[in-house]
């Protein structure tokens, strides 16, 4: 699928295929394209070449059919402030088309999804943001979707925040829901994402298990050395001497796959720390830019 902006290319060309019953993460820096990719599947915004299709269902043709099957936690919070969580979860089933007889356990599930049962008569403007938060992320379940799509679910919210929204995006994962999450935090796709696609610049650039494209990019083990410039630069030249990939990062070094390369050699660099391989190892290679922008 192919989506243009005027002359700027937004997705370019991109293809995907997803399991059903996984959870794919799409993982790029902002501005990679996975709002609009996510917009083009729900319909919302059209395609310039291409086709989707969701369940067997053409989004060309079908996109009513599709999107009985689909559940959908937007990048930006569109709930009504003035209304309760429960009026919010109300209007949802009704666009979604959620039979009259099913809403009121419908909306009951969504509220104790979102941990937000007690809370459910309250004006959404005064939820804390973590708890607009789950409740935008419920009420994505609300028409019990094959498929849902999660845009950047936990985007600016403290870790603690974050931790809480995995447990229940996990939780779905494992009720055999097929998820398919953008997000620009190296942590969230590897936690939840049983297959990833890094996307940069409307691209799919590389696709697999979290633990593949360690493996295939950047080996599984890094070294990391700190200190200034001068020192850093001679680092990643004996590194490049020594057929190994480095990149660096603010103060620091990291030399990557050096799981078969001998302590000896990497102590004479300097005083160093050892820890595994990421993905942000594997973007920052692949791109030469940081998933932070
Ligand atoms: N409606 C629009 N008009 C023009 N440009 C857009 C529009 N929507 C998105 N873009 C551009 O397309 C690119 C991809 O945006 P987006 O899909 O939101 O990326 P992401 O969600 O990965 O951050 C960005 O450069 C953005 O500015
Ligand atoms: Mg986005």
């Amino acid at each position: 699928m192919t989506k243009r902006f005027g002359d700027f290319v937004a997705v370019n060309d991109l293809s995907l295929d997803v399991q059903p019953g996984t959870c794919l993460g799409l993982l790029g820096p902002n501005g990679a394209g996975k709002t609009t990719l996510m917009r083009m599947i729900t319909g919302q915004t059209g395609l310039n070449g291409g086709s989707i299709s969701v369940l067997d269902f053409d989004i060309a043709t079908q996109s009513r059919e599709a999107r009985a099957v689909l559940g959908v936690c937007p990048q930006q919070d569109n709930m009504d402030d003035q209304q309760t969580a429960r009026e919010n979860l109300a209007l949802w089933a009704a666009l979604c088309r959620v039979p009259r007889a099913q809403r009121k356990s419908a909306i009951a599930k969504a509220l104790a999804t979102a941990q937000l049962t007690e809370r459910a008569g309250e004006r959404v403007t005064n939820l804390s943001g973590g708890m607009r938060r789950r409740l935008l992320l419920g009420r994505a379940f609300i028409n019990s979707p094959k498929l849902v799509l999660l845009d950047e679910p936990t985007v600016g919210l403290d870790p603690q925040v974050r931790s809480d929204l995995w447990l229940i995006i996990d939780a779905m994962r494992r009720s055999g829901v097929t998820v398919v999450m953008s997000t620009h935090y190296i942590e969230e796709a590897e936690r939840l994402a049983d297959d990833i696609a890094i996307v940069n610049h409307g691209r799919v650039i590389a696709r697999g298990t979290p633990h593949q494209l360690r493996e295939r990019y950047v080996g599984v083990e890094a070294v990391e050395y700190f200190g200034p410039p001068e020192v850093l630069d001679e680092i990643a030249s004996k590194a490049a001497d020594a057929g190994l990939k480095s990149r660096r990062a603010g103060l620091s070094i990291s030399v990557l796959g050096v799981e078969n390369t001998s302590v000896e050699l990497l102590n004479s660099w300097g005083r160093l720390s050892r820890r595994p391989t990421n993905l942000e190892d594997v973007f920052v290679l692949l791109t030469g830019e940081s998933l932070d922008g």
